[in-house]
């Protein structure tokens, strides 16, 4: 059975955005996107590491990436790029926890170029990356995360769809704030409902 494909494509297309496969011209954004955006301060920024990427960092990065871009990619993908109809990168969507579950995974989505948040493609995005995930692979639920300073995260994800299906209370302070980290869930046939 074939399980890989080579080309760089399209996985699924909204109206306003379309996810794709990550091409070589992409690597520009990504790398700015390393240094820039609100994302930096949302996406578990306890996790990021500020230093400043030295030339030699960068042309390393460049060729891994250029390489990445031509590997074979399995069938159903487990991320992809957030693009605008006009083939513009403005984010990535994730797959993770899947590996040892076929039946469970968890979606991640950041809108990394700010001139593009706010105006309903991280919704079109996130719904377009469920339904992909849905409709690709015999998950029986799909959860995200996020954190109680993302309010609008929060809006998103309860807009389409999702239950709330628990909070992690207290579980980091961050920068002075108490943060919880909120759990949501969408089993398979609340998505076939929906
Ligand atoms: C979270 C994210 C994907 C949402 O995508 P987006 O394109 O910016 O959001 P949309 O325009 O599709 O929708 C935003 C919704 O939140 C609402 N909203 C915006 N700011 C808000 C705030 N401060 N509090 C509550 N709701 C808010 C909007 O009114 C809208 O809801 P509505 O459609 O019911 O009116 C995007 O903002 C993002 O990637 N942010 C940076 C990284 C990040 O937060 N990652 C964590 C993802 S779990």
């Amino acid at each position: 059975m074939r399980d890989f494909q080579t080309k760089s494509q399209v996985v699924t297309a909204g109206k306003r955005v379309i996810l794709r496969d990550t091409i070589s011209s992409d690597v520009e954004s990504c790398l700015r996107w390393f240094s820039t955006g609100e994302h930096l301060l949302l996406d578990a920024p306890w996790e990021r590491n500020y230093t400043t990427l030295q030339p030699e960092q960068i042309e390393k990065y460049k060729s891994a990436f250029a390489e990445r871009c031509e590997q074979d990619k399995p069938d159903v993908r487990g991320n992809a790029i957030i693009a605008t109809t006009a083939n513009l990168p403005i984010g990535t969507v994730n797959r993770y926890g899947h590996k040892d579950n076929p039946y469970s995974c968890n979606l991640g989505i950041s809108i990394q170029d700010d001139a593009y948040l706010n105006k309903g493609l991280g919704t079109e995005a996130l719904q377009l990356w469920l339904n992909y995930q849905f409709s690709n692979t015999q998950v029986l639920r799909i959860g995200v995360e996020t954190w109680s300073f993302n309010p609008r995260a929060i809006r998103v994800i309860e807009n389409i769809g999702f239950k709330h299906e628990g909070t992690l209370r207290n579980l980091r302070k961050w920068e002075g704030q108490i943060l919880d980290k909120l759990l949501f869930g969408l089993l398979r046939e609340e998505w076939e409902q929906l």
